[in-house]
């Protein structure tokens, strides 16, 4: 079976393929498709981002598709930079950018600074629409510490940890992350309603 997954994104891609080896599938990336179109990401929660992803791709290319969207939500500051983390300091924001607001932002407020990752994963094909989520609970840190990961991981460290998750080895980042575990929870829908089948 084929399957697109509507990323540009190579270490995701690397992550998701991780996931779904072992099973009866050839997984493409919007890297493989030149004509892929322009998705407007305007969803309000991760969920209508997510479907919006797969949606737009599979309408253009009839194949099954899976689509994730994620972002961080900091509890001091309701729930921000959340589905506007990418461009949370602006439109084309640099992850040093975006840390450096969010450090601004909880500076008047005294630490722990609780937050979350969350990641809602989606599968969409011409009779199915299956969502899944994934959080990694966490605190921000006010110094950067770390060069693996990207976004904000250099201040993000994860609940039972003393390391940032930029200061983690990348396998270790895909055993807990939210995407990973998004992308769990969609395999085994997946394989419940017997859309994936394992290699024979
Ligand atoms: P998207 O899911 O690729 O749209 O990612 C949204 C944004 O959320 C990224 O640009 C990062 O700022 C943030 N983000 C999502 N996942 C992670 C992560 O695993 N580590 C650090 N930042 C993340």
């Amino acid at each position: 079976m084929k399957l697109i997954f509507a990323t540009k994104n190579k270490g995701k891609l690397k992550e998701v393929k991780n996931l779904f080896a072992g099973f009866d599938l050839e997984i493409l990336s919007l890297n493989d498709l030149p004509d892929a179109p322009e998705i407007i990401e305007d969803g309000k929660t991760f969920e209508e981002n997510s479907l919006i992803k797969s949606r737009t791709i599979f309408n253009k290319y009839g194949i099954p598709v899976i689509a994730d969207d994620s972002g961080l939500s900091v509890e001091q500051l309701n729930g921000a930079p959340g589905v506007y983390s990418a461009r949370y300091a602006g439109k084309n924001a640099t992850y040093k950018e975006n840390n450096e607001k969010l450090l601004r932002e909880l500076s008047s407020f005294p630490p722990p600074h609780k937050a979350k990752f969350v990641c809602c994963a989606s599968y969409v094909d011409s009779n199915t629409e299956i969502i899944a989520f994934g959080e990694l609970h966490g605190e921000i840190i006010t110094e950067f510490r770390g060069e693996n990961g990207f976004g904000f991981d250099p201040i993000f460290v994860p609940e039972d940890y003393d390391k940032t998750l930029a200061e983690l080895f990348l396998e270790e980042k895909n055993r807990i992350s939210h995407r990973a575990k998004a992308m769990n929870n969609l395999r085994t829908e997946l394989l419940k309603r017997r859309i994936l089948r394992y290699k024979i």
